[in-house]
């Protein structure tokens, strides 16, 4: 952990201020979704893309590694060529495919006058109106998925949108 942190501070100095202030300035993190969302959070918690992360550490997935002609005992984590399809917006500081992956950068569309409970309980509709203005994605598309989901995956499956978006929209989360 603390050679992870190590690298990951003089990966910030190396790629300076724009990279951070990217990251900061857009994102919100899981955990900022998770005040208000929390069964969905708690849902989504147990998918392969909360743990997305975990997946590049040295003995995690062996087999699966070992297939895909990868090193099954190193450490993947600091691997920019991993990072980018196994965390939120290219930054480890999100690890996993978190909320923002799929709907949108959040820094905008959840301050406290868009999703706000009582203002959604008044008035959906002017608060959807709202929140996609702000930059919400309700439902990703194709080409959402497919920034990750493509061949360059040392694992590759192929991609059935329809049925792979089933298994992502929280039916299991009881609201
Ligand atoms: C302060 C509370 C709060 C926070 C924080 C929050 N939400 Fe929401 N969100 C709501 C409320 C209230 C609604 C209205 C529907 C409902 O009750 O689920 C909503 C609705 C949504 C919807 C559906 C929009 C619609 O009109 O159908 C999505 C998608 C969503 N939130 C995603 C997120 C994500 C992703 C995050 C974190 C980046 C987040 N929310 C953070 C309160 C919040
Ligand atoms: C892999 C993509 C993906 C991720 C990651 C994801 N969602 Fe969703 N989410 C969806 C899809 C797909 C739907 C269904 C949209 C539709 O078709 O109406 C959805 C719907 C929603 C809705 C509105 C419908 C409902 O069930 O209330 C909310 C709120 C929401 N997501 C919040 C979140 C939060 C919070 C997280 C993180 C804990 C998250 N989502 C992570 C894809 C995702
Ligand atoms: C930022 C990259 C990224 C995005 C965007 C993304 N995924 Fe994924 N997805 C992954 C990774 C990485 C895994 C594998 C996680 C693991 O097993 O460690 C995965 C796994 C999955 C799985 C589980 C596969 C299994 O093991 O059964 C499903 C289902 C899935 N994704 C569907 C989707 C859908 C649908 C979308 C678009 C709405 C989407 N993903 C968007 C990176 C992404
Ligand atoms: C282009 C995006 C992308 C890149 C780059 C990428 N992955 Fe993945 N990874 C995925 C997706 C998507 C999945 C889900 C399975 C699939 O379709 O490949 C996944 C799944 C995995 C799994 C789980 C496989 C299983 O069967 O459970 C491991 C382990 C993994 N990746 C490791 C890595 C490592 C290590 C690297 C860097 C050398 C890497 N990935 C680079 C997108 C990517």
């Amino acid at each position: 952990m603390k050679k992870f942190l190590l690298y990951l501070f003089l990966g910030l100095l190396l790629f300076g201020l724009p990279f951070m202030a990217y990251t900061s300035e857009e994102y919100v993190g899981d955990r900022k979704c998770k005040v208000c969302h929390i069964k969905i959070h708690k849902s989504w918690r147990e998918t392969p893309h909360a743990k997305a992360f975990e997946a590049l550490n040295p003995g995690v997935k062996a087999e699966a590694k070992k297939k895909a002609g990868l090193d099954d005992q190193k450490d993947y984590t600091t691997d920019a060529s991993c990072i980018q399809c196994h965390t939120t917006g290219n930054s480890p500081l999100f690890p996993g495919i978190q909320c923002e992956a799929c709907h949108a950068p959040g820094k905008k569309y959840t301050s406290a006058k868009i999703m706000n409970k009582k203002k959604y309980k008044a008035n959906p509709e002017q608060q959807r109106k709202l929140a996609l203005e702000a930059g919400l994605i309700i439902a990703p598309d194709e080409k959402n998925c497919t920034e990750c989901h493509n061949e360059k995956s040392p694992t590759y499956q192929p991609f059935d949108f329809k049925a792979r978006y089933e298994e992502v929209k929280h039916t299991k989360a009881a609201k």
